[in-house]
């Protein structure tokens, strides 16, 4: 009947209207004084104009009669970025403040299995008191339930979180299992337990900042990959980088036009100019990677944090790839706790996602130190070494100046798996430096010695090692540099290799899974 067809479709009008317009002004009401956008300016601001298909929008929980707000705080879906599916969900402070109740969860999961199952990337923006606390048990078997969805999509399609507010207990745990987290300044806040329940449990006073603050985060514990000045800064950010990351694991990387100059140019020959003759002389790796990836394009992950690695995506003839490079700029590109972890993760996000690896090596070698050796150096920098390992995509490397000790080995070495190897006429490719070397191999020696006779012989010694020892002839006379090139030609050379390993394939025999030291 017409009439009944007429007042269904009011009610429908109705609920919508409560289910979105209404929500969305008592979100106003409420993040905009904080300096925060609502769940679905979020959103909007996020995918494509007029691309978002909410589902779920009529869900509520299953308690009591009243406040059961459409939607129960989340808001989730379906829509394009730049064309691509994306997945996502969002959750709504307005609406219990954003916690996750056993309906909002059933969404939150609802939105993995579907990413998963259409292979697309999928964002979680986090802005939420947790596992909702009036439903108890229901709440968390509900958080649980999502967290397990999250591994389980590990490595089959890209997730990514926004911390756009506060994310705090448990609920870590989600966005700590995504490949990328990025908070922003002064408004986003990810700790396991805030300053009350830390002074009574361990008496020790600390702010909410030093805790888990967006710069504690991105720069101090790691658990931030990218800190971003305001929410739409931070938007841009995790838009930027799906446009350099494919749909899912069997998918190829975007490809872009390559109109790269097949022959060299000035700005290749500026590279050799950037690297300082003394060894010790610190320079920024970016100046070299910049004239070797397109357009000086990089998106660096997780920059603020442990600054001595240098992790990008870039493209190369305009494809993804994955840089990796120590960055002599800080701590002289040492290889500590916090550097390992950090490239670790980055090459196998890559590996995982058939992300060729370009590696830039300039490493004196691991940290020495009481704090390091206690801190688990050898199994936390053990998993550097493993991801290289493991990773079965085409692996490029250039030995830029130092490559030393356990630094060589791990920094995308042959041994490793590389599968083309490059030295500029700079490296130095040694177990020790040449000054390490001359106090081993010649203490004896050198104890007769004091005053202004001894350091001349040091320095005597010392250059004849440099020699003998460290020159990246020896490392090509074994094979274990295909090539030593004028850094001018990097850029085409990297270009030719990863052009050449596009279709690299590699066996690997049956296991569950290996046991990486974590
Ligand atoms: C139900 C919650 C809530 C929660 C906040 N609210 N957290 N409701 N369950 N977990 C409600 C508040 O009652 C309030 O409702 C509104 O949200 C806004 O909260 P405020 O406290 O006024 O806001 P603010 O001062 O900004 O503080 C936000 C906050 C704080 C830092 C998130 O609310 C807080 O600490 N919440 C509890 C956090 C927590 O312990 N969660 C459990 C984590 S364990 P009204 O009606 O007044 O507006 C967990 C397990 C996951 O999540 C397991 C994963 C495997």
């Amino acid at each position: 009947m017409p009439d009944a067809t007429h007042a269904r479709i009011e009610d429908l009008v109705l609920r919508a209207d409560e289910a979105v317009r209404q929500a969305e002004k008592r979100a106003a009401d409420r993040q905009h004084p904080r300096g925060k956008l609502t769940v679905r300016e979020r959103v909007e601001r996020f995918v494509d104009p007029g691309s978002f298909v909410q589902i779920d929008a009529f869900t509520r929980h299953r308690g009591g009669e009243d406040d059961r707000p459409y939607g129960d705080g989340i808001v989730a879906g379906h829509a394009t970025v730049d064309g691509r599916p994306v997945c996502l969900y969002a959750q709504d402070f307005a609406v219990f403040g954003g916690s996750l109740g056993e309906a909002s969860a059933a969404t939150a999961q609802k939105v993995l299995d579907l990413a998963v199952k259409i292979g697309c990337p999928v964002v979680g923006i986090n802005d939420g008191g947790g596992a909702r606390i009036q439903e108890g048990v229901a709440a968390l078997a509900g958080y649980a339930g999502l967290a397990r969805r999250h591994a389980a999509a590990s490595g089959v399609v890209p997730q990514i979180s926004l911390i756009l507010g506060p994310c705090a207990g448990g609920a870590v745990y989600t966005p700590a299992l995504t490949d990328f987290t990025v908070v922003v300044r002064k408004t986003s806040y990810m700790v396991v337990t805030g300053p009350d329940v830390v002074r009574a449990a361990t008496g020790v006073e600390a702010t909410l900042d030093e805790l888990g603050g967006a710069d504690t985060n991105a720069t101090v514990s790691g658990n931030a990959h990218h800190l971003a000045d305001d929410e739409d800064d931070a938007l841009d950010w995790v838009r930027t980088l799906l446009g350099f990351l494919p749909a899912n694991n069997r998918d190829p990387v975007p490809e872009y036009a390559d109109d790269t100059s097949p022959g060299l140019t000035a700005t290749d020959y500026e590279l050799r100019g950037i690297v300082p003759d003394s060894e010790n002389a610190a320079y920024d790796v970016t100046e070299v990677v910049s004239r070797v990836v397109d357009d000086g394009d990089l998106l660096a992950v997780h920059d603020g944090f442990a600054r001595n690695m240098f992790c990008a995506f870039g493209r190369v003839a305009g494809r993804t790839v994955g840089v990796v490079a120590n960055q002599p700029a800080h701590n002289a590109g040492v290889l500590d706790i916090d550097a390992s972890e950090k490239a670790a993760r980055f090459v196998r996000f890559c590996d995982a996602f058939g992300i060729p690896i370009l590696t830039f090596a300039d490493v004196p070698g691991y940290l020495p130190g009481v704090e390091q050796e206690r801190g688990g150096i050898i199994r936390r920098g053990a998993k550097l070494v493993y991801a290289y390992s493991e990773a079965t995509v085409p692996l490029v490397t250039v030995v830029v100046r130092k490559a030393y000790g356990g630094g060589y080995a791990v920094m995308g070495s042959k041994h490793l798996g590389a599968d083309v190897n490059l030295a500029w006429p700079t490296a130095r490719i040694a177990v020790v430096g040449a000054e390490g070397a001359v106090q081993v191999l010649h203490r004896r020696e050198l104890a007769g010695l004091s005053g202004a006779a001894r350091a001349e012989r040091e320095r005597e010694i010392a250059d004849r090692l440099r020699h003998s020892h460290s020159s990246p002839y020896l490392a090509a006379e074994l094979g274990y540099v295909d090539a030593v090139i004028d850094p001018a030609d990097t850029r085409v050379a990297v270009a030719r290799a990863l052009r050449l390993l596009r279709g690299k394939t590699v066996g690997v025999p049956f296991r569950k899974h290996g046991n990486i030291p974590l």
